[in-house]
């Protein structure tokens, strides 16, 4: 059977490092705060003219050199963002003009937290369909150029770091049991009547059913991410375990069979209490929110990517992967790796 198989995986963050001590210089948060709070010690932002399509064809570079292949080879990107560079047209066009592979198909997609899962399912489909053998998948965000930064901003901008991650699935012919390396399955799940609890209202076209720009006042918060936290944090703890049941149980296998766990990274605290729910031993999850904060898209390839260079990520391993976020929207994985 035709199967999509983790070929490379790469990510980058910008090199500016700001510590938590940073922040405090402009709003009224303190290191002990986030850390005890979020787990979150620093994170990386960019600087100048560096684009969200720059950390994503970074990523991407490095994935095709593990991957072996060359960016042609490439039939397919999937972009995962909610930091795009532009309304329109989508950051995966201006990623295919980096990498040179103009004419290839492109999706971008919008699930925050949730969007490579979702880009690796879209990937898994086109992959076992036959209709493409080579697919880049890729998560990258340019938060800090949308983080209120002002005293009022607190809440949020403490969270969120810059990075992109990325991964070349690739068509391999598996059989059916075997131990062969391949993405065994996703599972996706949104619900909208959370929509407002994590989201930017605007600039949108269904602000308020007016105008497109409600204000030419760029310190008017309705620019800025609104999160009402501890409701996506009680829903967050529901949905990561429920999804990675999911993921064990379309492949009958049991929390003791998996090697590795990669988690979405948007608080220490609700991979601790996922790990505390399943007693999941501590080597066995791979966090990177002490370094990078939440670089939601990039989350999971950054932590793939991580864990495969610290040497934690090795060939044959069983990983599950699980995020969630804004939509809300939240999905898990079973690879063998
Ligand atoms: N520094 C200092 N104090 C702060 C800060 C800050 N940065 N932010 C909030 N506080 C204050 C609050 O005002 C509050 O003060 P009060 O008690 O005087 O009212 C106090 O700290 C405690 O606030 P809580 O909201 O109770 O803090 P909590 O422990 O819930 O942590 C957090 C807040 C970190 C946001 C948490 O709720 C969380 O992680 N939520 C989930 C985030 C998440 O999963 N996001 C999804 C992915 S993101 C995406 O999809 C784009």
């Amino acid at each position: 059977m035709i199967r999509a198989k983790f070929l490379g995986v790469g990510m980058y963050v910008p090199p500016k490092v700001v510590t938590n001590d940073d922040l405090s210089t402009l709003m009224d948060t303190s290191d002990e705060w986030i850390r005890q709070r979020t787990g979150i010690e620093q994170r990386h932002w960019v600087e100048g003219k560096t684009t969200n399509a720059d950390l994503g064809f970074e990523a991407s570079k490095m994935a095709l050199s593990k991957a072996g292949i060359e960016a042609k080879e490439i039939d397919l990107i999937v972009y995962a963002t909610l930091s795009s560079d532009h309304d329109f047209p989508g950051t995966g066009v201006f990623l295919q003009k980096k990498l040179g592979i103009g004419g290839c198909a492109t999706i971008d997609i919008r699930q925050q937290c949730t969007g490579f899962v979702y880009g690796l399912s879209i990937a898994d489909q086109f992959i076992r369909s036959g209709m493409y053998k080579k697919v880049l998948v890729v998560g990258s965000e340019v938060h800090s150029r949308g983080l209120d930064r002002s005293p009022r901003g607190r809440e949020v901008s403490v969270l969120f770091g810059d990075g992109a991650g990325a991964a070349i699935l690739g068509a391999v012919d598996v059989k059916d049991g075997s131990k062969d390396s391949y993405l065994c399955s996703t599972h996706l799940h949104s619900d909208g009547n959370f929509a407002e609890e994590l989201w930017v209202a605007g600039p949108g076209m269904g602000f308020g059913g007016e105008t497109r720009f409600p204000t030419a006042d760029v310190s008017d918060e309705v620019y800025y991410p609104k999160m009402n936290g501890k409701t996506v944090f009680l829903h967050a703890c529901k949905r990561m375990p429920e999804a990675v049941m999911e993921a064990l149980n379309a492949s009958e296998k049991k929390i003791e069979d998996i090697d590795l766990f990669i988690f979405h990274q948007a608080n220490l605290r609700i991979n601790d209490m996922v790990a505390k729910q399943f007693s999941i031993p501590e080597h066995k999850v791979f966090n990177t929110i002490q370094k990078y904060a939440n670089t939601t898209a990039a989350t999971i390839p950054i932590g793939l990517a991580e864990a495969e260079r610290a040497g934690k990520l090795k060939p044959g391993m069983l990983v599950a992967i699980a995020a969630f976020g804004s939509g809300f929207t939240w999905g898990s994985a079973l690879v063998r790796w």
